[in-house]
């Protein structure tokens, strides 16, 4: 590929650990909660649909009732109806009525090969916006359950659009 490097250097520096209170309930992000949502996302490259792409992707999104939603990237023949692992995961959690969320890992690769981190898509940043706190959101992007870097939503998508807009 030969941008490994690139993108890598593109990420910036950012904290590990922290809290995230969500809805006044305190979730704790530490080292073990990473590597537990990083060791489930992997597992979801296992379900990953894509005869298309063969991008694999695998999410896990932890609810503030501190249990972990899984996704997987579905692709499809006319290729738009394609949904990506992070929003398979928000709609599994929605659609069982959990709307309030600490954090996600995500990762992917060709192949299901974890080369470097899978940032995700502008839509998906966007369903994050819909429900979760920007500042106390994180992202996990990984390579593996040791290498991976945890971003807040508002340093990833900045000056994003959320329902706070339309009151
Ligand atoms: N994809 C995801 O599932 N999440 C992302 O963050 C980026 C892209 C999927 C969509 C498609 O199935 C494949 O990766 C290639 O774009």
């Amino acid at each position: 590929m030969g941008n490994e490097e690139n993108i890598n250097k593109e990420l910036p520096a950012c904290g590990k650990t922290g809290v995230s209170t969500v809805n006044g309930q305190v979730v704790t992000i530490n080292d073990n909660t990473c590597r537990e949502l990083i060791r489930e996302a992997i597992n979801m490259l296992n379900y990953s649909y894509t005869p298309y792409s063969n991008f694999k992707v695998g999410a896990a999104l932890l609810g503030a009732d501190n249990k972990i939603y899984t996704g997987c990237n579905v692709e499809n023949a006319a290729y738009t109806p394609t949904n990506c692992a992070e929003r398979t995961a928000f709609f599994k959690a929605v659609s069982t009525g959990v709307k309030d969320f600490a954090a996600i890992a995500i990762v992917g690769g060709r192949d299901g090969k974890l080369e470097s981190y899978c940032s995700p898509c502008g839509v998906c940043r966007q369903v994050m916006m819909e429900f979760c706190d920007p500042d106390t959101f994180y992202v996990i992007l990984a390579k593996s359950e040791e290498d991976y870097w945890v971003y807040s939503l508002s340093e990833i998508m900045p000056m994003g659009f959320s329902p706070k807009d339309l009151k």
